[in-house]
């Protein structure tokens, strides 16, 4: 059993209008649970629930406990981290990292984002990679399938008691350099970590001083003042005890319409979601209580939920945070 840290805070944006700024992709019900839900059941398989921490927002605080009492479960109140505004990936993790360490002095913990889905054999595999996190921040890389502009990448270097060392971590590079990566054997980050408190703060004292002193005390007095940086920016990308665990196992990341799609269940003409089809290939609905029609078009995701609409070509979702920018304020 070890520590399992699930990050619940970001918005999910190019989910657009299913995500909002008060109810992020994470919360939405896709199938039977939210993928914030799927994470914590996950998470119950590595540890028990006192030993889960889940940082989020603080304006999302009843989201989770009312999802958590969906399926159950009960989460320690001081394992609930409330965010009062979004510092990004690295000061949510360190503040967990931080309540850790107080609590239990030397731990590892797994850090878990809640936008994927993910396989059960990946479990065993995490658990399998404990050896390697006593000296090193472990990663666990993924396989791509295209150069995807959206993830870290990593270059596996020398071999190690299990995975291998990291040569390089570039985090989100340009169209041609991912390219180039795929062709060269890199593999994404697939933003789960396992981590432990010795090693992390080391190496957040090292590399990002000023996070490092705002967590010594455990929380930071004043959350906003802390940088927004990413762990894949602050620390992966610099540090040199960077490890990869190559996953095995079906891993995706739902963050998009293009991405939904591809999980949905399909009809023989490639359409997904409830609605009349007519020379129409290879489209995405998304629709409550009104009858759609799609005719003579191919390759859009179509999402409608009553007060918003959007129409977007599929292969260009990316481009719905884009439209969200310019709708700030009006939702
Ligand atoms: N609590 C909290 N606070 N959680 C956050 C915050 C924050 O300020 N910002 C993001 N998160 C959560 C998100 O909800 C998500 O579950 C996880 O942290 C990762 O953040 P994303 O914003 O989704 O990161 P990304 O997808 O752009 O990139 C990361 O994941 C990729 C794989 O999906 C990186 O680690 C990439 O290197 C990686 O390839
Ligand atoms: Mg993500």
């Amino acid at each position: 059993l070890m520590k399992c840290i699930i990050l619940a805070g970001g918005s999910g944006t190019r989910l657009w209008p299913l995500s909002r700024v008060q109810f992020p992709k994470q919360f939405l019900k896709i199938g039977d649970h939210s993928l914030f839900q799927a994470t914590w059941l996950r998470a119950r398989k590595l540890a028990s629930a006192d030993e889960i921490y889940v940082v989020t927002n603080e304006a999302h605080q009843y989201l989770v406990n009312n999802q958590l009492e969906e399926v159950g479960a009960t989460l320690d109140p001081a394992h609930l981290l409330r965010e009062p505004c979004g510092r990004n990936t690295l000061p949510a993790i360190a503040w967990a990292m931080a309540t850790i360490r107080a609590e239990c002095g030397d731990a590892i913990a797994v850090v878990f984002p809640s936008d994927h889905h993910l396989d059960e054999a990946a479990l065993q595999e995490i658990e399998a990679a404990v050896p390697l996190a006593e000296d090193h921040l472990v990663t666990f890389g993924v396989k791509p399938d295209c150069p995807h502009t959206g993830y870290g990448y990593i270059r596996p270097g020398a071999p190690l008691v299990c995975g291998s060392a990291v040569d390089s971590f570039k985090e989100k590079p340009d169209k041609e350099t991912a390219e180039g990566y795929c062709q060269a054997g890199y593999l994404w980050n697939s933003g789960m970590f396992l981590l432990r408190t010795t090693i992390f703060f080391e190496e957040l004292e090292r590399y990002q001083p000023a996070m490092a002193a705002a967590f010594a005390a455990g929380v930071p007095e004043e959350y906003a003042a802390l940088q927004n940086l990413s762990i894949d920016y602050g620390l992966l990308e610099v540090s040199e005890r960077v490890a990869v665990v190559p996953l095995d196992c079906a891993w995706s990341d739902m963050g998009d319409f293009k991405a939904l799609y591809d999980h949905a269940a399909h009809d023989p003409k490639g359409n997904a979601g409830k609605a009349e089809y007519i020379d129409a290939t290879g489209n995405y609905v998304h629709a409550k209580g009104k009858a759609i029609g799609l005719i003579g078009v191919n390759n859009l995701a179509v999402v409608d939920t009553g007060d918003a609409l959007l129409v977007c070509a599929k292969d260009q979702t990316d481009k719905v945070r884009d439209l969200v920018a310019r709708f700030k304020g009006q939702q």
